[in-house]
């Protein structure tokens, strides 16, 4: 090596020895008696002291130091004068004298201070990501992810899970987003897709004997981008045989357990506190609930039948629901123009039809211009249903059930925040189980199938999915951290029949799936044990143990907004050459 040390190893033990460091000009100080330099490496900062001591020849060099700048100084370590110590840095204590200096190499100027205390603008970050990888925020969240990474692994491990790759050239795995394509040269017209998921290898992996599967897996999904998406993602991706819903679930307990130790030193009480699909729905209108605060959505249907306001009894009339929230203590901090910006997010962004709202008066009396259109027994049954108090702020929307889930999670979530309703030093790990089968698919006029296709249903309702699909549930779990989706996986379907009719329900032809699942339905009638497993989103574990709010955070080399890697260009053009060579023509963005 030629250091000694790294730039955040050196403390008062160390004074008075001799010393090599190597790292980068973080910043650059020359009061004239003397030049200050913190030198930076990923381990900390040194202060270097260039004083009339270092000589004439060191100082003239250092003189031509800027930031960025690599060198290597050795010199003495030596105490901080009284007064200077640092006690915010590791390093405070003391700093080196240099007798040598050596620039290893100059730098530009960068066009943001990777040492700087403001965060650069996002383009210019992802443009120079090697200077924004230098950052010390991005540092620690690049060590958090491997710290989560190699926690996973050796937990795996410890369980006898077997590590296998599966391949990325393959064929389309149906998760439900749009596949990357690439094609193949040697095939002229034919593509492999990116895996969305190891799925099927795993399955396969499962029929082949392998018992317990583990791999850090690339998953590839062309969708729209979101703070917790991206096109191009990690998942610990597991599989288990001879196992049911539970099994997997208290392996993934034991595993948060850990890793809340000891990444976050938080003990985290087991089990985990599991909630069915439909529970959620009906408390908190959404299958990956912020379960860090209450403001739980109240039903008032039965109430609102009864009432004389138009909208309250007609909605329910035609079979639909009213259901509110109490955004306690909330009516001063919500004027006539504070819940104007509630009603246009609720109806512009959600479908909502309106927003009902009542403030909660002293006497528990509830005023809203809406208030003369009920009686005052039903102001007070309203009031007593959502555990009015004075000072509170009532909301309600009245609507098609899944209108008041999108609508009312939407607002729950937004004064969940607004209102301090909870602290986002908190984590909150929970499960919710028994999903439905199938989602109505409107646009297609089938069934969907809310996980993927290979999911099997609990032994119990197996027979609904001859009499009842949308009743039928699933052996289903998803592990939701903080309200954001931080795993989901099932038991599958080892059963080549019941396989077959959920295809069916798909509207999945037996051509359709021989063509496409062949050999998965072929593997199934070679003796496939019951199996199940799970996946979690790896990127989005960093992203809630790191308390960050952007997946690119979590992610050395991430995409933009709209999936562009701007420091490589990616995606570019291709020579003609190539395209001749794989029979792909592009056509201009008009079409011809
Ligand atoms: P699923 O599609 O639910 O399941 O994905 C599992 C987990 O991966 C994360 N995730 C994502 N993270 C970042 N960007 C994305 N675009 C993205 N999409 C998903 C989420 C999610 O919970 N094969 C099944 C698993 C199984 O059944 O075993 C699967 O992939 O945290
Ligand atoms: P309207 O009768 O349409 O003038 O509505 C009176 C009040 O009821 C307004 O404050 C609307 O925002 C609210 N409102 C209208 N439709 C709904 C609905 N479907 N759910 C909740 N509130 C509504």
């Amino acid at each position: 090596m030629i250091r000694t040390h790294t730039c955040g190893q050196l403390r008062s033990d160390q004074i008075a020895q001799e010393v090599t460091l190597c790292g980068w000009v973080d910043s650059y100080r020359d009061h004239g008696g003397g030049i200050f330099i913190d030198l930076r490496d990923r381990y900390g900062k040194t202060q270097i002291v260039f004083g009339p001591e270092s000589g004439a020849e060191n100082h003239e060099l250092a003189r031509t130091l800027r930031s960025e700048f690599v060198i290597s100084v050795t010199g003495t370590v030596a105490p901080r004068p009284e007064g200077t110590v640092n006690p915010r840095l590791a390093t405070g204590e003391i700093e080196v004298r240099p007798t040598r200096l050596e620039i290893l190499n100059k730098s530009l100027t960068p066009p943001f201070q990777p040492g700087g205390k403001e965060l650069p603008n996002e383009d210019l970050r992802l443009k120079y990501r090697y200077l924004d990888l230098r950052r010390p925020e991005m540092q620690n969240t690049i060590l958090l992810r491997h710290q989560i990474i190699s926690g996973m692994r050796k937990y795996c491990n410890e369980l006898d899970f077997v590590d296998v790759e599966t391949p990325m050239l393959g064929r389309s795995t149906p998760e439900g987003a749009r596949d990357y394509l690439v094609p193949s040269r040697v095939h002229n017209g034919k593509f492999f897709a990116l895996p969305q998921s190891p799925q099927l290898y795993k399955q396969i992996l499962m029929i082949a004997g392998y018992d317990r599967y583990v791999q850090v897996a690339r998953c590839f999904r062309d969708e729209d981008l979101r703070a917790d998406r991206q096109p191009e993602f990690t998942q610990l991706d597991l599989e288990m045989s001879f196992v049911d819903s539970s099994d997997i679930i208290g392996l993934i307990d034991g595993l948060v357990a850990r890793l809340a130790r000891e990444v976050l030193g938080q003990e985290v009480k087991l089990p985990l506190p599991r909630m069915t699909y439909d529970e959620a729905m009906e408390r908190f209108g959404h299958d990956a609930p912020d379960l860090r605060f209450g403001m739980e959505l109240v039903d008032i249907s039965d109430l609102a039948r009864e009432a004389e306001f138009r909208v309250f009894r007609a909605t329910v009339d035609e079979g639909g629901r009213v259901r509110g929230i109490n955004a306690k203590g909330a009516a001063a901090a919500y004027s006539r123009k504070g819940i104007d910006e509630l009603t246009s997010y609720v109806t512009q962004d959600f479908g909502a039809k309106g927003l009902a709202w009542f403030k909660v008066e002293e006497g528990r009396t509830l005023a809203s211009p809406i208030a003369k259109n009920f009686t005052p027994a039903m102001l007070e049954k309203i009031a007593e249903r959502m555990d009015a108090a004075p000072g509170d702020l009532l909301l309600f929307v009245a609507d098609r059930f899944e209108v008041t889930c999108k609508a009312l999670y939407a607002l729950r979530k937004r004064l969940g925040e607004a209102l301090k309703l909870y602290d986002p030093a908190t984590m909150n790990f929970s499960w919710i189980v028994e999903f439905p089968m199938f989602a109505w698919d409107e646009e297609n006029g089938c069934w969907g199938a809310m996980h993927h296709p290979f999911t099997a249903p609990r032994p119990q309702d197996v027979a609904l999915l001859s009499s009842d699909p949308g009743k039928c549930r699933a052996q289903a779990y998803d592990l939701v951290i903080n309200g954001t989706e931080a795993g989901g996986g099932t038991i599958r379907i080892h059963d080549p029949q019941v396989q077959q009719q959920v295809f069916g329900l798909l509207g999945i032809t037996p051509e359709q799936a021989r063509e496409r699942f062949g050999f998965l339905l072929d593997a199934l009638a070679y003796g496939a044990p019951p199996h199940g497993g799970i996946a979690l989103g790896i990127d989005r574990w960093v992203m809630l143990f790191g308390r960050l709010d952007n997946i690119r955070d979590c992610i050395a080399f991430p995409k933009t907004q709209k999936a562009t890697d701007l420091m490589t260009e990616a995606p570019g053009a291709v020579d003609a050459k190539q395209l001749r060579e794989l029979g792909i023509q592009i056509r201009g963005a008009d079409g011809r």
